[in-house]
């Protein structure tokens, strides 16, 4: 389907995920067609490919394509989901890229993209589902975070300090939403076996040749920590749920030096 996909006519709940073209998002959306959901699938590229497959699952599908780096794009999201003149049952803010490197090495533009999009994309998109959701007093959102929130990460400095503010974020509003019925859950992914390391540069390191976890697995543990109301879920193997934990009472510094360990580039010495 294309940017002016016609009104639908199913009453099964309505699901938004976003950076659905792979890895985790493509999970989260294959898992809540399997759900009962209906959904608005979006990413940078074309999703039609992805509709027959999802479609198959029972779910009505809907496509958009949307840069989310920028607020023309978010703002065009989120008009074509009101367009379809259904209310969103569940939101997963999942897009999102890293930049590996040293940050004096990298591009300032590479680096503040890593902000538009997992910032700037994710807060704005966040205010619009939100004030609908707090009107109805019911919604479920889903915002992948990540384990790196809890780290300092040298050698994917940026990426990390985005992540450290999408789970403030995300659990500041858990508190001012409390009284409400909207739910709010912060997926924490480790190391994932998706396109993440390669678009971020990252092949060469020790976490980007490392034990990746299987993105199914991880989306299915963040989608039943969503329904199940649950705060934040470290998914999906024992190691990002332990990194959760010792994160907690490690010394900064000693995160900062895990983290620079995993994340520096081979060539780096
Ligand atoms: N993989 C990991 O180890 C890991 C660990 C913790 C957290 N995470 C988080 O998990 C989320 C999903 O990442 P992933 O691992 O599944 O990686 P992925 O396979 O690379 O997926 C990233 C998704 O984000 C979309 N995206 C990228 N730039 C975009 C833009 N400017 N506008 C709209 N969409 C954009 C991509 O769509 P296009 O293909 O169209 O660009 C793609 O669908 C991210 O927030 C990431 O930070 C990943």
């Amino acid at each position: 389907m294309s940017n002016d996909t016609p009104a639908p006519t199913s009453d099964r709940p309505f699901a938004l995920v976003t950076g659905a073209s792979s890895g985790i998002g493509l999970e989260l959306a294959r898992q809540l067609a399997g759900r009962g959901h209906d959904l608005l699938i979006t990413a940078e590229v074309p999703l039609d490919d992805r509709v027959e497959e999802l479609a198959a699952l029972g779910a009505e599908v809907h496509t958009f394509v949307a840069d989310l780096r920028t607020g023309t794009g978010v703002e065009s999201l989120y008009a074509a989901t009101v367009a379809l003149g259904r209310p969103l049952a569940v939101v997963a803010l999942n897009a999102g890229i890293g930049r590996g490197g040293a940050f004096v090495d990298n591009s300032l533009d590479d680096e503040l993209d890593v902000i538009r999009l997992n910032v700037l994309g994710t807060v704005h998109l966040a205010k619009l589902v939100l004030d609908d959701m707090v009107l109805a007093n019911t919604g479920r959102v889903l915002v992948t975070s990540s384990i790196a929130s809890e780290l300092p990460g040298p050698f994917m400095t940026v990426y990390n300090a985005s992540k450290s503010f999408v789970q403030s974020f995300t659990e500041a509003l858990q508190s001012e939403l409390a009284e409400t019925d909207v739910v709010i859950t912060a997926l924490m992914p480790g190391p994932t076996d998706t396109a993440f390391f390669a678009r971020a540069g990252m092949d060469d390191t020790l976490m980007g040749e490392g034990p990746q976890d299987d993105p199914a697995e991880v989306a299915r543990q963040g989608l039943d920590a969503l329904m199940a109301g649950k705060a934040k879920v470290a998914a999906s193997s024992p190691g990002p749920k332990a990194s959760a934990l010792v994160a907690g009472v490690l010394p900064d510094k000693v995160k900062a030096l895990l983290n620079k360990v995993a994340a520096k580039p081979r060539d780096e010495g």
